[in-house]
C-alpha cells in the first residue's frame, strides 16, 4: 500500500479552513474576532437556515425534512421565487435547481454574500425554482431514524453512501415536488458525488443538466511538504486516533491531530490559506467572517480516509478496505470497484468551471477528468477555465456572478 507523494489538495485545502478557526494555532486571524467554538457540540440556529440566511433578505423559503432510505434525516430548504419584482417568467412553470455544497460545509455557503452575490437568490432572481441540500452530519442534518449522532454507527460512512443515498433521496424529493427534471449544481465534492452518480446512470433520468464549479474527480496533484505528511498521516494513523466517529473540525481532538501536523520540520502553517487552497482573488472580507461562523461542518472520519484513498490511487473508486477480506465481503471483488467517468451518458448537458489558482481542484486533475470526458458529445459540454480564481471564488467570490454565475444560467436556459 505504497503512499504516493501527493495528497489532495481537496481534504488539505478544507484543513486550512479548520486551522483558521482554531484559535490555539493562532494562524494571524485576530480581525475575526471569537467565533463561538463549542468543542463536540454543534449548534445549529434555532431557527434554521430559512429565517436566518433567505427570509432576512426578503424571500419567500421553505424547510423539508428528507428521508433517506438509510434512515438519515436531511435537511432541505426551498427558495421559490425570486423577491418581488424579480424571478420574471409570470406564469411560466419554474424550472427546478438542486445546489449541493462540498465537503465540511453545509448549503448554507450558498448564502453568505449579498442577494445580488449569491448563486442561490441570483437563480431565484431569475426565475428558478431553488433547492438547498445538506449532507448527513452537517448541522442541519444530524438526525437519524434510530441512530444518535453521538453513536459511532452514525459516522460509518464516506462519500459512497451520498452517491448511493443522500443525493438519489434529495433528488427523488425535488422532483415528486416539482414534477421535473431539474438542474444540478455542485461546488468540490458535489461534483464529485454528481459524477459518480452519473457514472453509474444514477439520476440521470432526472437531472436536466448539471454545473460542476471546481470540479473534482482526481485528487492527485499535491505538492507542499505539508501534503507529502498529511497523506502519510491520514491514511495511516487517523483511524487509530479517530477510530469510526465524528471528524468535527471544531472538536479537541481534530485540533490536536492539526497541531502535531503542524510541528512536523519543514510544514509551514502559518500560511496555510493561500499556500493550500490556492489564493482566493475576490473573497469578501466580512464574507470570510461569516463563513468562518458558520463553517466547517463536520463529516465522517471514514469519508475523509476515502478522500485520502482517492488521491493515494489515483483513479477513482468506492472505499478500499485495505483488505482483501472485507472488500471481497463488500463488493465480492477483492479490489473496490471503479467509478468509470466515460459511462457518464454522452448526452448529459455539462458545464464545468475551474480556476488557475485552485489548489484544491487542481488544473492537472481537471485536465485528467476533461480527458476522461473527451467521448461527451461536442454540443453536450461547455468548459470555463478562470485564471484568477481559486477555490473559494466559485462560491463566495464578489465577481463570481459576473464571470461565472451568469454563465451557468445562461447554460440552464439552453437546456429548455
Ligand atoms: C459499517 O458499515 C459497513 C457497511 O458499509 C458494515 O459492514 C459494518 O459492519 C459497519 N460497521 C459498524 C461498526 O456499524
Ligand atoms: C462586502 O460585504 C459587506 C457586508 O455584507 C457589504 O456591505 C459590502 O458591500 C461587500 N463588499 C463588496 C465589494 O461586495
Ligand atoms: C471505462 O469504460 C470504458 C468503456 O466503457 C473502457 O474502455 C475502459 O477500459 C474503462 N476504464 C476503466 C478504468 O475501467
Amino acid at each position: 500500500m505504497a503512499l504516493h507523494s501527493s495528497f489532495p489538495s481537496a481534504v488539505w485545502s478544507l484543513f486550512a479552513f479548520l486551522l483558521v478557526t482554531e484559535p490555539y494555532l493562532a494562524l494571524g486571524s485576530s480581525r475575526r474576532g471569537p467565533l463561538g467554538l463549542t468543542g463536540n457540540v454543534i449548534i445549529a440556529p434555532p431557527a434554521g437556515m430559512c429565517a436566518a440566511a433567505v427570509a432576512v433578505h426578503g424571500y419567500k423559503c421553505q424547510e423539508f425534512d428528507v428521508r433517506t432510505d438509510d434512515g438519515y434525516i436531511l435537511s432541505v430548504q426551498r427558495i421559490p421565487e425570486g423577491r418581488v419584482g424579480g424571478g420574471g417568467g409570470g406564469g411560466k412553470t419554474k424550472q427546478p435547481v438542486l445546489l449541493q455544497h462540498g465537503v465540511l460545509v453545509d448549503g448554507m455557503t450558498w448564502l453568505l454574500n449579498s442577494p445580488d452575490q449569491s448563486l442561490a437568490f441570483i437563480l431565484a432572481d431569475n426565475g428558478f425554482d431553488v433547492w438547498i441540500s445538506n449532507i448527513r452530519g452537517t448541522r442541519f442534518s444530524r438526525r437519524h431514524a434510530t441512530l444518535n449522532a453521538n453513536d459511532p454507527e452514525f459516522w460509518n460512512w464516506t462519500w459512497d453512501d451520498l452517491v448511493m443515498h443522500d443525493l438519489p433521496s434529495v433528488i427523488d424529493f425535488v422532483f415528486k415536488q416539482t414534477g421535473q427534471k431539474m438542474n444540478y449544481v455542485g461546488h468540490s465534492l458535489g461534483t464529485l458525488i454528481a459524477l459518480a452518480s452519473f457514472s453509474e446512470g444514477r439520476q440521470v433520468d432526472k437531472v436536466k443538466s448539471a454545473a460542476l464549479l471546481s470540479p473534482i474527480a482526481y485528487l492527485s496533484h499535491m505538492t507542499t511538504a505539508l501534503g507529502v505528511v498529511a497523506a502519510r498521516s491520514f491514511v495511516g494513523e487517523i483511524t487509530k486516533l479517530f477510530g469510526l466517529a465524528e471528524f468535527n473540525p471544531k472538536g479537541a481532538p481534530v485540533a490536536n491531530f492539526l497541531k502535531a501536523l503542524c510541528a512536523q520540520p519543514g510544514v509551514d502553517c502559518y500560511d496555510l490559506m493561500s499556500a493550500v487552497t490556492g489564493k482566493n482573488c475576490c473573497l469578501n472580507a466580512s464574507t470570510e467572517d461569516l463563513f468562518l461562523k458558520n463553517e466547517p461542518q463536520s463529516t465522517a472520519t471514514k469519508n475523509m480516509i476515502h478522500l485520502a484513498q482517492t488521491v493515494r490511487d489515483g483513479i477513482l473508486s468506492k472505499y478500499d478496505y485495505g483488505n482483501v477480506n472485507y472488500n471481497l465481503e463488500h463488493y465480492g471483488e477483492s479490489r473496490p470497484p471503479v467509478y468509470n467517468l466515460t459511462n457518464i451518458p454522452h448526452n448529459l448537458p455539462l458545464f464545468l468551471s475551474y480556476g488557475g489558482r485552485d489548489a484544491l481542484s487542481d488544473v492537472r486533475d481537471v485536465q485528467t477528468l476533461l480527458d476522461s470526458l473527451k467521448l461527451h458529445e461536442p454540443d453536450k459540454i461547455s468548459v470555463q477555465y478562470v485564471k484568477d480564481f481559486a477555490h473559494a471564488d466559485f462560491i463566495m467570490g464578489v465577481t463570481a456572478k459576473d464571470v461565472v454565475f451568469n454563465q451557468v444560467i445562461e447554460f440552464f436556459r439552453r437546456q429548455l
